[in-house]
Protein backbone atom coordinates (compact mmCIF):
# COMPACT_ATOMS: atom_id res chain seq x y z
CA UNK A 1 0.00 0.00 0.00
CA UNK A 2 1.49 3.26 -1.12
CA UNK A 3 1.13 6.17 1.50
CA UNK A 4 -1.48 8.77 1.17
CA UNK A 5 -1.66 10.67 -1.47
CA UNK A 6 -0.53 13.96 -1.14
CA UNK A 7 0.46 15.64 -4.34
CA UNK A 8 -2.29 14.74 -6.96
CA UNK A 9 -1.22 15.13 -10.67
CA UNK A 10 -4.18 17.65 -10.57
CA UNK A 11 -6.47 19.82 -8.51
CA UNK A 12 -9.09 21.93 -10.10
CA UNK A 13 -11.17 22.23 -6.76
CA UNK A 14 -7.59 24.18 -5.27
CA UNK A 15 -8.09 26.88 -8.05
CA UNK A 16 -11.65 27.05 -7.36
CA UNK A 17 -11.26 27.80 -3.64
CA UNK A 18 -8.48 29.92 -4.93
CA UNK A 19 -11.17 32.56 -6.58
CA UNK A 20 -14.20 31.00 -4.47
CA UNK A 21 -15.86 34.03 -3.40
CA UNK A 22 -15.73 35.89 -7.13
CA UNK A 23 -16.71 32.22 -8.52
CA UNK A 24 -19.65 32.01 -6.13
CA UNK A 25 -20.58 35.91 -6.66
CA UNK A 26 -20.85 34.95 -10.37
CA UNK A 27 -22.88 31.80 -9.41
CA UNK A 28 -25.07 33.60 -7.67
CA UNK A 29 -25.54 36.28 -10.65
CA UNK A 30 -26.83 34.20 -13.16
CA UNK A 31 -28.95 32.24 -10.48
CA UNK A 32 -30.82 35.67 -9.78
CA UNK A 33 -30.88 36.72 -13.26
CA UNK A 34 -33.70 34.33 -14.64
CA UNK A 35 -31.67 33.88 -17.63
CA UNK A 36 -30.15 30.53 -18.22
CA UNK A 37 -29.46 29.29 -21.65
CA UNK A 38 -27.13 31.76 -24.28
CA UNK A 39 -27.87 35.08 -21.82
CA UNK A 40 -25.93 37.91 -21.03
CA UNK A 41 -22.62 36.04 -19.42
CA UNK A 42 -22.00 33.69 -22.57
CA UNK A 43 -22.20 37.34 -24.58
CA UNK A 44 -19.56 38.82 -22.25
CA UNK A 45 -17.38 35.99 -22.05
CA UNK A 46 -16.87 35.39 -25.96
CA UNK A 47 -16.03 39.00 -26.09
CA UNK A 48 -13.54 38.68 -23.29
CA UNK A 49 -12.20 35.49 -24.72
CA UNK A 50 -11.60 36.68 -27.92
CA UNK A 51 -10.14 39.80 -26.80
CA UNK A 52 -7.84 38.08 -24.74
CA UNK A 53 -6.64 36.46 -27.77
CA UNK A 54 -5.93 39.10 -30.17
CA UNK A 55 -7.78 41.84 -32.17
CA UNK A 56 -10.42 40.82 -34.89
CA UNK A 57 -11.11 37.00 -33.15
CA UNK A 58 -14.65 35.98 -32.78
CA UNK A 59 -15.55 33.71 -29.77
CA UNK A 60 -18.23 31.62 -29.95
CA UNK A 61 -19.22 29.16 -26.95
CA UNK A 62 -20.40 25.66 -27.53
CA UNK A 63 -21.20 22.77 -25.15
CA UNK A 64 -17.11 21.06 -24.96
CA UNK A 65 -13.88 20.94 -26.35
CA UNK A 66 -15.24 17.71 -28.72
CA UNK A 67 -17.96 19.48 -30.31
CA UNK A 68 -16.07 22.51 -30.92
CA UNK A 69 -13.53 20.63 -33.26
CA UNK A 70 -16.86 18.47 -34.76
CA UNK A 71 -18.43 22.34 -35.58
CA UNK A 72 -15.46 23.78 -36.31
CA UNK A 73 -14.99 21.19 -39.15
CA UNK A 74 -19.22 21.59 -40.41
CA UNK A 75 -18.39 24.96 -40.02
CA UNK A 76 -16.24 24.86 -42.51
CA UNK A 77 -17.75 22.25 -44.86
CA UNK A 78 -15.23 19.77 -44.05
CA UNK A 79 -17.20 16.73 -43.26
CA UNK A 80 -17.89 13.24 -45.74
CA UNK A 81 -15.45 12.37 -48.21
CA UNK A 82 -13.02 14.69 -46.82
CA UNK A 83 -9.54 13.41 -44.85
CA UNK A 84 -8.71 14.98 -41.74
CA UNK A 85 -4.88 15.36 -40.94
CA UNK A 86 -3.98 14.98 -37.18
CA UNK A 87 -2.17 13.70 -34.45
CA UNK A 88 -2.87 10.37 -32.77
CA UNK A 89 -0.81 11.02 -29.17
CA UNK A 90 -4.07 13.22 -28.22
CA UNK A 91 -6.98 13.35 -26.47
CA UNK A 92 -9.25 10.70 -28.39
CA UNK A 93 -11.88 13.26 -28.29
CA UNK A 94 -9.55 14.92 -31.18
CA UNK A 95 -9.97 12.32 -33.27
CA UNK A 96 -14.06 11.23 -32.34
CA UNK A 97 -14.38 14.78 -33.12
CA UNK A 98 -13.45 14.13 -37.19
CA UNK A 99 -15.42 11.31 -37.56
CA UNK A 100 -18.53 13.02 -35.77
CA UNK A 101 -18.26 15.59 -38.37
CA UNK A 102 -18.25 12.60 -40.94
CA UNK A 103 -14.96 13.04 -42.05
CA UNK A 104 -11.88 10.79 -42.41
CA UNK A 105 -8.89 11.52 -39.85
CA UNK A 106 -5.32 10.87 -41.00
CA UNK A 107 -3.04 10.01 -38.29
CA UNK A 108 0.52 11.86 -38.78
CA UNK A 109 3.68 11.10 -36.55
CA UNK A 110 5.17 13.68 -34.66
CA UNK A 111 8.20 15.89 -33.64
CA UNK A 112 10.08 14.60 -30.87
CA UNK A 113 11.29 17.71 -28.89
CA UNK A 114 7.68 18.95 -28.70
CA UNK A 115 5.52 16.10 -29.27
CA UNK A 116 3.55 18.01 -31.84
CA UNK A 117 3.02 17.92 -35.83
CA UNK A 118 5.84 16.63 -37.27
CA UNK A 119 5.61 19.20 -40.87
CA UNK A 120 7.53 17.06 -43.02
CA UNK A 121 5.92 13.62 -41.91
CA UNK A 122 2.19 16.28 -42.83
CA UNK A 123 3.52 16.52 -46.27
CA UNK A 124 3.78 12.68 -46.50
CA UNK A 125 0.64 11.96 -45.70
CA UNK A 126 -0.90 14.39 -48.07
CA UNK A 127 1.19 12.69 -50.80
CA UNK A 128 0.13 9.27 -49.52
CA UNK A 129 -3.72 10.19 -49.56
CA UNK A 130 -3.64 12.13 -52.83
CA UNK A 131 -1.41 9.12 -54.32
CA UNK A 132 -3.96 6.24 -52.92
CA UNK A 133 -7.14 7.03 -53.19
CA UNK A 134 -8.50 3.58 -53.80
CA UNK A 135 -6.90 3.29 -50.25
CA UNK A 136 -7.78 5.98 -48.04
CA UNK A 137 -11.42 6.84 -49.59
CA UNK A 138 -11.30 10.57 -49.32
CA UNK A 139 -9.67 13.70 -50.85
CA UNK A 140 -7.46 15.91 -48.66
CA UNK A 141 -9.18 18.93 -46.68
CA UNK A 142 -8.17 20.18 -43.40
CA UNK A 143 -5.00 19.79 -41.28
CA UNK A 144 -5.83 19.26 -37.08
CA UNK A 145 -2.95 19.99 -35.45
CA UNK A 146 -2.54 19.77 -31.07
CA UNK A 147 -0.92 22.22 -29.26
CA UNK A 148 0.36 19.18 -26.87
CA UNK A 149 0.86 19.62 -23.05
CA UNK A 150 0.70 23.78 -23.50
CA UNK A 151 3.23 23.86 -26.78
CA UNK A 152 1.95 25.27 -29.98
CA UNK A 153 2.92 23.27 -32.90
CA UNK A 154 5.31 24.58 -35.44
CA UNK A 155 1.97 26.93 -37.47
CA UNK A 156 4.23 28.40 -39.65
CA UNK A 157 4.97 25.47 -41.70
CA UNK A 158 1.39 23.74 -41.24
CA UNK A 159 -0.10 27.10 -42.47
CA UNK A 160 2.76 26.66 -45.35
CA UNK A 161 1.51 23.42 -46.15
CA UNK A 162 -1.93 24.03 -45.81
CA UNK A 163 -2.14 26.99 -48.08
CA UNK A 164 -0.30 25.08 -50.91
CA UNK A 165 -2.51 21.72 -50.44
CA UNK A 166 -5.47 23.82 -50.30
CA UNK A 167 -6.37 22.50 -47.12
CA UNK A 168 -7.91 24.34 -43.68
CA UNK A 169 -5.98 24.45 -40.47
CA UNK A 170 -7.84 23.95 -36.98
CA UNK A 171 -5.87 24.67 -34.43
CA UNK A 172 -6.78 21.98 -31.19
CA UNK A 173 -6.15 24.69 -28.20
CA UNK A 174 -7.58 22.51 -25.67
CA UNK A 175 -4.31 22.01 -23.75
CA UNK A 176 -2.42 25.84 -24.34
CA UNK A 177 -5.11 28.60 -23.37
CA UNK A 178 -2.39 31.60 -23.07
CA UNK A 179 0.31 29.60 -25.30
CA UNK A 180 1.90 32.33 -27.32
CA UNK A 181 3.86 31.38 -30.81
CA UNK A 182 6.10 34.05 -32.65
CA UNK A 183 4.04 36.96 -30.67
CA UNK A 184 0.81 35.33 -31.55
CA UNK A 185 -1.52 33.36 -29.07
CA UNK A 186 -2.30 29.92 -29.62
CA UNK A 187 -5.49 29.69 -31.43
CA UNK A 188 -5.03 32.88 -33.60
CA UNK A 189 -2.77 31.17 -36.14
CA UNK A 190 -5.24 29.31 -38.31
CA UNK A 191 -8.52 29.62 -40.07
CA UNK A 192 -10.37 28.20 -37.20
CA UNK A 193 -9.42 26.98 -33.34
CA UNK A 194 -11.07 25.06 -30.95
CA UNK A 195 -10.64 25.05 -27.26
CA UNK A 196 -11.83 23.12 -23.90
CA UNK A 197 -12.99 24.43 -20.54
CA UNK A 198 -12.72 20.84 -19.10
CA UNK A 199 -12.21 21.54 -15.47
CA UNK A 200 -8.27 20.34 -15.38
CA UNK A 201 -7.59 22.92 -18.24
CA UNK A 202 -5.45 25.73 -17.75
CA UNK A 203 -8.33 27.44 -18.66
CA UNK A 204 -11.49 25.45 -16.65
CA UNK A 205 -14.99 25.65 -16.12
CA UNK A 206 -16.54 23.66 -13.20
CA UNK A 207 -18.53 21.27 -15.49
CA UNK A 208 -18.31 20.97 -19.35
CA UNK A 209 -17.71 24.05 -21.80
CA UNK A 210 -15.77 24.79 -24.90
CA UNK A 211 -15.52 27.67 -27.85
CA UNK A 212 -14.43 28.00 -31.72
CA UNK A 213 -12.67 31.13 -32.27
CA UNK A 214 -11.70 32.59 -35.95
CA UNK A 215 -10.91 36.11 -37.46
CA UNK A 216 -13.83 35.32 -40.33
CA UNK A 217 -16.82 37.11 -39.12
CA UNK A 218 -18.88 34.41 -41.41
CA UNK A 219 -17.40 31.94 -40.06
CA UNK A 220 -18.42 32.97 -36.58
CA UNK A 221 -21.75 33.17 -37.82
CA UNK A 222 -22.26 29.98 -39.21
CA UNK A 223 -20.98 28.81 -35.60
CA UNK A 224 -23.77 30.35 -34.08
CA UNK A 225 -26.36 28.79 -36.49
CA UNK A 226 -24.87 24.68 -35.84
CA UNK A 227 -25.02 25.45 -32.25
CA UNK A 228 -28.69 26.16 -31.81
CA UNK A 229 -31.18 23.90 -34.76
CA UNK A 230 -29.42 26.38 -37.15
CA UNK A 231 -31.36 29.50 -35.65
CA UNK A 232 -31.13 32.95 -36.09
CA UNK A 233 -33.84 33.67 -34.17
CA UNK A 234 -36.42 31.08 -32.83
CA UNK A 235 -38.53 31.29 -35.88
CA UNK A 236 -37.00 28.62 -39.03
CA UNK A 237 -33.68 26.51 -38.46
CA UNK A 238 -31.84 27.97 -41.54
CA UNK A 239 -29.30 25.20 -41.51
CA UNK A 240 -29.38 21.58 -39.88
CA UNK A 241 -27.87 22.02 -36.63
CA UNK A 242 -27.36 21.04 -32.88
CA UNK A 243 -27.65 21.61 -29.58
CA UNK A 244 -23.90 22.87 -28.40
CA UNK A 245 -24.19 25.98 -26.23
CA UNK A 246 -22.05 26.90 -23.76
CA UNK A 247 -23.66 27.14 -20.21
CA UNK A 248 -24.86 30.39 -18.70
CA UNK A 249 -23.50 29.21 -15.51
CA UNK A 250 -20.03 28.67 -16.96
CA UNK A 251 -19.75 31.19 -18.61
CA UNK A 252 -20.16 33.43 -15.88
CA UNK A 253 -17.52 31.18 -13.99
CA UNK A 254 -14.64 30.94 -17.14
CA UNK A 255 -15.11 35.27 -16.65
CA UNK A 256 -14.26 35.14 -13.44
CA UNK A 257 -11.30 32.79 -14.53
CA UNK A 258 -9.85 34.47 -17.33
CA UNK A 259 -9.23 37.39 -15.40
CA UNK A 260 -6.50 34.79 -13.66
CA UNK A 261 -5.55 32.82 -16.75
CA UNK A 262 -2.27 35.01 -17.33
CA UNK A 263 -1.66 34.54 -13.36
CA UNK A 264 -1.88 30.89 -13.41
CA UNK A 265 -0.16 29.89 -16.35
CA UNK A 266 3.05 32.14 -14.54
CA UNK A 267 2.27 29.71 -11.99
CA UNK A 268 2.55 26.95 -13.98
CA UNK A 269 5.69 28.00 -15.65
CA UNK A 270 7.71 28.57 -12.30
CA UNK A 271 6.43 25.15 -11.53
CA UNK A 272 8.32 23.60 -14.77
CA UNK A 273 11.01 25.34 -14.17
CA UNK A 274 11.58 24.26 -10.60
CA UNK A 275 10.95 20.47 -11.70
CA UNK A 276 13.43 21.24 -14.99
CA UNK A 277 16.59 22.31 -12.72
CA UNK A 278 16.49 19.85 -10.68
CA UNK A 279 15.50 16.67 -13.23
CA UNK A 280 18.07 17.75 -15.27
CA UNK A 281 21.45 15.45 -15.78
CA UNK A 282 19.56 12.60 -14.37
CA UNK A 283 18.25 10.22 -17.73
CA UNK A 284 14.80 11.87 -17.88
CA UNK A 285 13.75 13.31 -20.76
CA UNK A 286 12.28 16.57 -19.95
CA UNK A 287 9.74 18.93 -21.90
CA UNK A 288 11.48 21.58 -24.07
CA UNK A 289 10.42 25.04 -25.70
CA UNK A 290 11.12 25.74 -29.46
CA UNK A 291 12.60 29.15 -30.20
CA UNK A 292 9.91 31.86 -30.28
CA UNK A 293 7.37 29.53 -27.73
CA UNK A 294 5.49 30.76 -24.74
CA UNK A 295 4.84 27.29 -22.95
CA UNK A 296 1.58 26.99 -20.43
CA UNK A 297 2.37 23.51 -19.33
CA UNK A 298 -1.40 21.97 -19.14
CA UNK A 299 1.42 19.10 -18.52
CA UNK A 300 4.51 18.61 -17.59
CA UNK A 301 6.01 15.62 -19.24
CA UNK A 302 8.87 13.50 -18.84
CA UNK A 303 10.18 10.43 -21.02
CA UNK A 304 12.04 7.63 -19.71
CA UNK A 305 12.09 3.80 -20.86
CA UNK A 306 11.67 3.37 -17.21
CA UNK A 307 8.49 4.91 -16.85
CA UNK A 308 6.28 2.44 -14.90
CA UNK A 309 9.17 2.61 -12.24
CA UNK A 310 9.59 5.82 -12.12
CA UNK A 311 5.29 6.05 -11.44
CA UNK A 312 5.52 3.44 -9.00
CA UNK A 313 8.53 4.89 -6.81
CA UNK A 314 6.25 8.21 -7.11
CA UNK A 315 3.41 6.54 -6.24
CA UNK A 316 5.17 5.12 -3.04
CA UNK A 317 6.43 8.51 -2.06
CA UNK A 318 2.37 9.85 -2.10
CA UNK A 319 3.18 11.66 -5.53
CA UNK A 320 0.11 10.73 -8.28
CA UNK A 321 1.25 10.69 -11.86
CA UNK A 322 -0.72 10.64 -15.42
CA UNK A 323 0.00 9.10 -18.54
CA UNK A 324 -1.04 11.45 -21.39
CA UNK A 325 -1.78 9.03 -23.21
CA UNK A 326 -1.42 5.47 -22.74
CA UNK A 327 -2.16 4.15 -25.76
CA UNK A 328 -2.41 5.85 -29.09
CA UNK A 329 -5.73 6.71 -30.78
CA UNK A 330 -4.98 4.30 -33.62
CA UNK A 331 -4.58 1.58 -31.06
CA UNK A 332 -7.11 2.17 -28.94
CA UNK A 333 -9.71 -0.65 -30.12
CA UNK A 334 -12.46 1.77 -31.82
CA UNK A 335 -9.55 3.19 -33.86
CA UNK A 336 -6.96 0.06 -34.50
CA UNK A 337 -6.44 -1.52 -38.36
CA UNK A 338 -9.44 1.74 -39.20
CA UNK A 339 -7.94 5.36 -39.34
CA UNK A 340 -4.16 4.57 -40.22
CA UNK A 341 -3.17 2.17 -43.34
CA UNK A 342 -1.23 -0.82 -42.78
CA UNK A 343 1.76 0.43 -45.02
CA UNK A 344 2.08 3.17 -42.39
CA UNK A 345 3.01 3.66 -38.05
CA UNK A 346 3.62 6.01 -36.22
CA UNK A 347 7.14 4.89 -34.67
CA UNK A 348 7.58 8.46 -32.43
CA UNK A 349 4.01 8.31 -31.37
CA UNK A 350 3.96 4.90 -30.33
CA UNK A 351 7.55 4.82 -28.73
CA UNK A 352 6.31 8.34 -26.62
CA UNK A 353 3.47 6.55 -25.00
CA UNK A 354 5.42 3.65 -23.61
CA UNK A 355 7.90 6.28 -21.51
CA UNK A 356 5.93 9.34 -21.40
CA UNK A 357 4.65 10.16 -17.34
CA UNK A 358 2.97 13.52 -16.42
CA UNK A 359 4.20 15.01 -13.06
CA UNK A 360 2.22 16.99 -10.80
CA UNK A 361 1.35 20.07 -12.49
CA UNK A 362 -1.49 22.64 -11.31
CA UNK A 363 -1.32 26.40 -10.44
CA UNK A 364 -2.19 26.20 -6.68
CA UNK A 365 0.76 23.40 -6.29
CA UNK A 366 2.59 24.82 -3.28
CA UNK A 367 6.62 25.31 -2.55
CA UNK A 368 6.38 22.25 -0.44
CA UNK A 369 4.89 20.33 -2.71
CA UNK A 370 7.04 20.77 -5.47
CA UNK A 371 10.04 20.22 -3.38
CA UNK A 372 8.75 16.75 -2.38
CA UNK A 373 8.15 16.15 -6.33
CA UNK A 374 11.80 16.99 -7.04
CA UNK A 375 13.22 15.10 -4.48
CA UNK A 376 10.78 12.06 -5.15
CA UNK A 377 12.29 12.23 -8.48
CA UNK A 378 15.98 12.65 -7.39
CA UNK A 379 16.01 9.64 -5.14
CA UNK A 380 13.94 7.45 -8.07
CA UNK A 381 17.10 7.97 -10.00
CA UNK A 382 19.88 7.49 -7.49
CA UNK A 383 18.14 4.07 -6.10
CA UNK A 384 17.66 2.93 -9.89
CA UNK A 385 21.67 4.05 -10.61
CA UNK A 386 22.27 2.25 -7.40
CA UNK A 387 20.28 -0.87 -8.16
CA UNK A 388 20.89 -1.30 -11.66
C1 LIG B 1 -6.31 17.89 -27.06
C2 LIG B 1 -7.76 17.81 -26.68
N1 LIG B 1 -8.70 17.93 -27.63
C3 LIG B 1 -10.00 17.88 -27.35
C4 LIG B 1 -10.46 17.71 -26.07
C5 LIG B 1 -11.92 17.57 -25.82
O1 LIG B 1 -12.44 18.47 -24.92
P1 LIG B 1 -13.75 18.13 -24.07
O2 LIG B 1 -13.37 17.15 -23.02
O3 LIG B 1 -14.13 19.47 -23.51
O4 LIG B 1 -14.78 17.62 -25.02
C6 LIG B 1 -9.52 17.59 -25.02
C7 LIG B 1 -9.93 17.44 -23.61
O5 LIG B 1 -10.16 16.40 -23.11
C8 LIG B 1 -8.14 17.63 -25.34
O6 LIG B 1 -7.20 17.50 -24.39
Amino acid sequence: MGRRMTVPPADPRSNYLARAAEIDAAIRRVLESGSYILGREVELFEQEFAGYLGEGVHAVGVANGTDAIMLALKALGVGPGHVVFTVSLTAVATVAAVEAAGAIPFPVDLRPESYTMDPEKLSEAIRFVAEHERLVKGRPAAVLPVHLYGHPADMRAINDLARSHGLYAIEDCAQAHGAVLEGTKAGCWADIATFSFYPTKNLGALGDGGAVVTRNPQLAEKLRLLRQYGWRDRTASEIPGHNSRLDELQAAILRVKLNYLDEDNEKRRAVAAAYSEACAGIGLTLPRSAQGVSHVYHQYVVATPFRDELRTYLGEQGIGTAIHYPIPVHMQPAYAGRILPESHSLPITEQLCGRIASLPMFPELTEEQVTRVREAVLAWAAQRTWTR
